[in-house]
């Protein structure tokens, strides 16, 4: 994607060849700055502290902070300790696990010596992979947002309500929700995206940061609002991403997905989620989705930039406030439309999701 007419992903191998960029997207969307990761630790931490944030690119983010680990010491414990230590960073999105099956899957066998760069390649791979295949994601649910646009009046927008940031910013490009927003927008069919803001971390200031730069018309819309807008047929279509599919079909996606999916049901709006197959989580009996509980800070203030430019920090509850801030909820396959994948869209159940990816199943 272009940011001021430069071309990015969300990560690469920087400059020197040898250490990871990022974009910290905790300063977006007031600055954008590229960071430079060159150690596990630094991998771990942008992970946790979210500079880098999303499901795929959690996943992404973890198969470089292998390699950069291996360039430290390739032996077996520090491969282990790499991998538990990354696992540990953040616990709902299923794409960190799949990547550190994969990592060690390439280079658990190798003599120590050839780990780094057997890493570094398996990153790379990763990172590509992750584009090729959320442009195929686009593709597929291109065709969705052409079926609307086609029982429309001529050049009447297709209103497409997102939640959260399932951009490119949350991929290593494209997006997932967003790859056929901006496949369609290019294609030349005009379409409206509602944003949720995404209270607390206000990813929806990502998505519209991204759709701004894209040129794709935007609302920026609270949270409560999509229930209303759906209720005044203002929806036609809700696109959202996810953070672990059940093979079930039951999608856990970030805290507020669930009751956009009640309202789209009682609505007869079309839901769909936007997923690679390194989404879902293929264990017969997961025993239930770590939901992850975060820090009561995020609920109790509030981040916004003041006039003269400087980003303020402030207080929203009475002080001593008691707080809950679970992070990710699940939203029933039967309130889902349908999976959009890489390899097409398929009914949000087991026996469909089994024969699109038999070789994972
Ligand atoms: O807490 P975050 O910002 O990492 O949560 C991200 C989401 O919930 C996204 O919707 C999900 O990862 C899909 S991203 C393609």
């Amino acid at each position: 994607v272009n940011v001021d007419g430069r071309p990015f992903r969300s990560i690469w191998l920087a400059d020197d060849g040898v250490t990871v960029d990022i974009i910290d997207q905790r300063l977006l969307p007031y600055e954008f700055e590229i960071s430079n990761l060159s150690t596990l630790y630094d991998a771990c931490v942008a992970i946790r502290d979210m500079a880098v944030r999303g499901a795929p690119l959690i996943g992404a983010t973890a198969a470089y902070g292998v390699y950069l680990a291996m360039r430290e010491d390739a032996a077996d414990d520090a491969l282990a300790h790499a991998c538990s230590a990354l696992l540990e960073t953040r616990p709902t999105a299923v794409n960190l696990r799949w990547a550190l099956d994969r990592m060690r899957g390439a280079i658990g066998a190798l003599p120590a010596a050839r780990r780094a760069a057997a890493a570094l390649a398996e990153a790379n791979a990763i990172a590509g992979e992750d584009v090729a295949v959320n442009r195929a994601i686009g593709e597929h649910g291109l065709e969705l947002i052409r079926g609307i646009a086609q029982r429309k009046k001529a050049g009447e927008a297709v209103n497409i309500l997102t939640h959260c940031n399932a951009g490119w910013l949350a991929t290593v490009d494209w997006g997932t929700a967003t790859a056929p927003i901006y496949l369609a927008h290019d294609a030349g069919i005009p379409v409206h995206v509602w944003v949720d803001e995404t209270r607390p971390r206000n990813q929806g200031a990502l998505t519209a940061w991204e759709l701004g730069h894209h040129g794709v018309p935007h609302s920026y819309i609270v949270d409560n609002a999509g229930g209303h807008l759906m209720q005044q047929g203002k929806v036609d279509l809700c696109l959202v991403g996810s953070d672990r599919t059940l093979r079930n079909g039951d999608v856990c996606n970030k805290i507020g997905t669930y009751l956009k999916a009640l309202a789209a049901q009682d609505n007869d709006v079309p839901f769909y989620v936007c997923l690679p197959s390194s989404t879902i989580d293929w264990q017969p009996d997961p025993g239930g989705i770590p939901i992850e509980e975060r820090a009561a800070r995020e609920i109790e203030r509030i981040a916004g930039r003041l006039d003269e430019r400087r980003v303020a920090d402030v207080g929203v509850t009475p002080s001593g406030t008691p707080v809950a801030n679970p992070a990710f909820d699940v939203t029933p396959a039967r309130l889902v439309t349908g999976l959009v994948t890489e390899r097409g869209i398929f009914a949000a159940r087991e026996d469909a999701l089994a024969a699109a990816f038999p070789e994972l199943a």
